[in-house]
């Protein structure tokens, strides 16, 4: 069963004395500034915790084992790390008969150093899968490969982990199946109950880890957007009418700062339907791409900002959510350089930190917008 270490309950205790009984509505403390004009002060985890949330990010195994200026920051500003690609089935789970928990246990190690908890990320996704997977996946062996790799590595982790993404981006209305569900390798062997299969098996392995089902494409006031969601409410409903263990939805948070159908009674409303299903709700992987952005730098780092505040504040609003997690920390790394380049082919600003470590507009209004969340009681 997952404990908070030490190091969270004393965020949670600072903010709780600073905040006393009753709360301010407006924050406690506001980001100082650092003589090169960047906020200075305690880091974002320190923000989330006055409010009992969290705040983590999503680290590269490169970047844990060769940038240490890079990691000295992580420990300052987040208090949950996720692995970019670590626990995947394709790093894992390599060879049929092999799994190789090498570079997960890095990630293990380092977070047991700086007291940091850890998301499990993930146990079902179309990609990111070994070649033997794909070559020998069968219906008739299908649910023996999916429960053994779950026991396995959920099994190996027991205990450890706050929570598992247990079934990723399996929503995908534009492949036109029962449910909205996405044309998988998994659903072509074993039906939708490939995801009873994976959450029954995942609540055996590790009980005390959060089980999430982590989605993206839901954050617009647009056509696609739209049908996502609903196929994911309908989804979450089908699979809570059978009583199998889902326990929160992830909402990855990829935004896009040049998107302006950004509607926050939409988002309100969106994260209202998932909690009146009594699921909890994690922003999963936050991070701004600015590709359709002019190059100033100014310009784009305050639009950017203010985009992730717009959505932020109306999630962060409903009590079910509980903390947030950007993918990456620094720009010096994002996987949106690759996805999405611009067409000026500068590199983008989608997180908090700028490629030199300093803390950027966005990482302000992530500040904002945690200080402004009304206080939680203690996270999961
Ligand atoms: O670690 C190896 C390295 O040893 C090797 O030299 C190099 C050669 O390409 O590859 C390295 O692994 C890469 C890994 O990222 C490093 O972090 C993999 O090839 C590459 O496929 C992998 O990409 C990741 C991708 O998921 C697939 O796993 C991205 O970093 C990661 O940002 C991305 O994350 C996804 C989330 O899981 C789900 N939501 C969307 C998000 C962005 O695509």
């Amino acid at each position: 069963m997952y404990s908070p270490t030490r190091r969270s309950l004393l965020a949670g205790a600072t903010g709780l004395a600073l905040c006393g009984a009753a709360a301010p509505s407006r924050p406690a403390t506001r980001p100082s500034v650092a003589p090169n004009g960047a906020p200075s002060g305690p880091g974002l985890q320190s923000h989330a915790a006055r409010r009992g949330l969290f705040f983590g990010a999503a680290i590269d195994n490169g970047l844990l084992e060769t940038d240490a200026a890079y990691m000295s920051h992580v420990p300052t500003e987040c208090g949950v790390v996720v692995s970019e690609a670590a626990f995947k089935w394709a790093d894992i789970h390599p060879t049929a008969d092999g799994f190789s928990f090498d570079r997960a246990d890095k990630l293990m190690a380092y977070a047991k150093r700086h007291e940091l908890r850890v998301r499990g990320h993930a146990l079902v996704w179309h990609e990111a899968n070994p070649a033997w997977l794909e070559q020998t996946i069968t219906p008739a062996n299908a649910e023996g490969l999916l429960t053994r790799h779950i026991a396995t590595v959920a099994g190996h982790f027991s205990g450890r982990l706050m929570h598992w993404d247990v079934a990723n981006e399996v929503v995908y209305p534009e492949d036109n199946l029962p449910l909205g569900l996405r044309n998988t390798l998994w659903l072509r062997a074993l039906g939708p109950r490939y995801l009873d299969i994976a959450f029954h098996a995942a609540a055996a392995a590790d009980p005390g880890a959060l089980r999430v089902l982590n989605e993206y494409g839901t954050d617009y006031a647009i056509p696609s957007d739209e049908r996502k969601r609903a196929a994911l409410l309908g989804v979450v409903a089908d699979l809570k009418s059978r009583n199998v263990p889902i326990q929160a939805v992830g909402l990855q948070a990829h935004l896009d700062a040049s998107q302006i159908a950004l509607d926050q009674s939409v988002l309100a409303k969106f994260v209202g339907d998932i909690a009146a299903m009594g699921l909890k709700v994690i922003v999963t992987e936050l991070d701004v791409r600015d590709n359709g952005l002019p190059a100033d730098t100014q310009s784009r780092d305050e639009a950017v900002a203010a985009h992730a505040k717009a959505w932020l504040d109306p999630v962060l609003a409903n009590g079910a959510v509980l903390g947030v997690l950007t993918w990456g920390l620094s720009d010096r790394r994002s996987w949106l350089n690759e996805k999405f380049q611009r067409p000026d082919k500068l590199p983008q600003r989608p997180l908090p930190l700028d490629s030199e470590l300093r803390r950027k507009k966005l990482w302000a209004s992530i500040g904002e917008a945690l200080d402004a969340a009304p206080m939680r009681g203690t996270p999961l």
